[in-house]
């Protein structure tokens, strides 16, 4: 599928829009309450295609769960304009993938004795969930392979839990998946006592049943929060303190979130701790709007015509996570932010920008990692800014849904900007773009957002190729950027 998206016109347009809920906090709440005892009700979850593979996941492993409106949780079919999920499963190589199975899930059966599900809340809406915790020793062997999809935050948390939970299970994942390094989670998983393998350092991973976990002193090369959430998830279950330290403090969704359950969570500096044979409680919880989609509107309004405005709701602005904003000061951007209540634990706020001229910027250290999901969406207002951007420290985008440092490098370069590829990021002369390009997205939704973007700022119309891969994140996006007074069109 092809988005044609076309220079705007006209000024930018959007007044309390929102958008969807943050991602990694949507994984994190459906398995966390799946290990939880009792149900927890959770407003607002992202709906894209990576939090309804969690979802499945969970559901192959036991776990009732409703969406709001009374359906179970997985098999909903895709709204999203594109109806890209299906064509991307036609596009994927991984020969474990089975379209006929995707297509055609049952929910397994419920084990005999097992709880009934939960009746349907009616103040609840179609994004919201009812899960039904089963603690932490009632997950069940899946029948199958655990399909995780495109979605890395799912295999490896889920790695962390089986590893505890001492479940057997094969987690698999789509051709970008099937590309990522898992020995960064495999490896402190063995350290704690668990048997996993992969295969040459790749999914798919099994993780075999073995004795229980041991706690222990975790420390990573990597600041990563997928990583520091498997290894606290398994010490979840190991008797004593699991600690993980990293070398730069990665966000802390789970921690925060692990606190609101009743786990006992200890920060020391870029050490978290986390107290094992822990007991779960269920959380009732608003998530809020996920920052990382926030940006691709953000930049389109202040690349955006003169008289450009646009406000968010309830977006998400964790500090560990909100590097994005940040980086917009450095650009001499000025945005508004007012915080509000009804995140939970984490803060949230109603963000307003208006279109303004923005210079270069230099970005690396604390902030890049802070913003390293932003970085696409940051090269491109590198690329209209007034004179050099340049961004380091993000080679951990070599490892992401594709290789983004490249990607960006030779999208840039195709819409006419003049960028150097660097090992940990991008030197890019700006300036406006061109445009008149066709850009593949990669398998990549977060590249496919960006080109996005990028083209309404351009001064010729581009072709996104691969569009339908907006959906993993941001299903609808290309409905809203139309809403809000662009041409962006798609196209079989
Ligand atoms: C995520 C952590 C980050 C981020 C990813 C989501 C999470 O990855 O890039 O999109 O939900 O924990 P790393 O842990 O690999 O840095």
């Amino acid at each position: 599928m092809k988005a044609r998206v076309s220079p705007l016109p006209n000024p930018l347009r959007g007044e309390g829009v929102r958008v969807p809920g943050d991602k990694s906090i949507s994984h994190r709440a459906l398995m966390f309450a799946a290990l939880a005892e009792g149900e927890s009700r959770i407003a607002g979850l992202a709906g894209g295609d990576d939090v309804r593979s969690t979802a499945r996941c969970l559901a192959q492993l036991g776990v009732p769960l409703l969406r709001g409106d009374g359906t179970p949780w997985h098999p909903k079919p895709l709204e999203a304009e594109s109806g890209g999920h299906e064509s991307r499963l036609r596009r994927s190589s991984c020969p474990l993938h089975d379209d006929d199975a995707e297509t055609t899930f049952v929910p397994p059966k419920r084990p005999p004795g097992s709880a009934a599900l939960p009746e349907r809340d009616p103040d609840m809406g179609d994004d919201d969930a009812i899960v039904r915790g089963q603690g932490l020793a009632g997950l069940r062997e899946p029948l199958g392979p655990l399909d995780c999809g495109n979605s890395g935050t799912t295999l490896r948390l889920l790695t962390g839990i089986l590893s505890g939970a001492g479940v057997e299970a094969t987690l698999m994942g789509d051709e970008s998946l099937s590309r990522r390094p898992m020995e960064r989670v495999a490896r402190p998983l063995r350290h704690l006592g668990a048997t996993i393998e992969t295969r040459e350092g790749k999914p798919p991973v099994v993780v075999r049943r073995g004795h229980a976990l041991h706690a222990s002193a975790i420390t990573s090369e990597v600041a990563s929060a997928q990583v520091k959430s498997a290894v606290l998830l398994a010490g979840l279950f190991a008797e004593g303190e699991t600690s993980f330290s990293e070398p730069a403090k990665s966000r802390d969704h789970t921690e925060r979130m692990l606190r609101l359950m009743g786990a006992q969570i200890a920060q020391r500096g870029t050490t978290v701790a986390v107290q094992g044979r822990a007991k779960l409680n269920g959380i009732a919880l608003d998530v809020p709007g996920d920052l990382s989609s926030a940006a691709f509107l953000i930049a389109a309004a202040l690349i955006a015509p003169e008289g450009s405005t646009l406000s968010l709701e309830h977006v998400g602005v964790n500090p560990t996570r909100a590097g994005f904003l940040d980086a917009l000061g450095l650009f001499g951007a000025r945005l508004q932010l007012e915080l509000a209540s009804g995140g939970g634990p984490e803060p949230v706020a109603k963000l307003t920008v208006q279109s303004q001229r923005l210079r270069g910027a230099r970005l690396d250290g604390d902030l890049v990692l802070r913003a390293i999901d932003e970085v696409p969406i940051l090269a491109v207002l590198g690329a209209v800014a007034q004179g050099e951007t340049v961004i380091r420290g993000a080679q951990e985008l070599r490892v992401k849904e594709s290789d983004r440092i490249a990607q960006m490098a030779a999208g840039l370069r195709a819409m006419g900007a003049q960028v150097e590829e660097l090992p940990d990021g991008l030197r890019i002369q700006g300036g406006g773009l061109r445009g008149a390009a066709s850009i593949d997205s990669a398998l990549d939704h977060r590249i496919a957002l960006a080109f996005s973007v990028a083209a309404l700022a351009a001064r010729e119309p581009c072709s996104i190729s691969g569009a339908e891969w907006a959906d993993v994140s941001f299903p609808g996006f290309y409905r809203l950027l139309r809403k809000l007074g662009a041409d962006a069109e798609l196209l079989p």
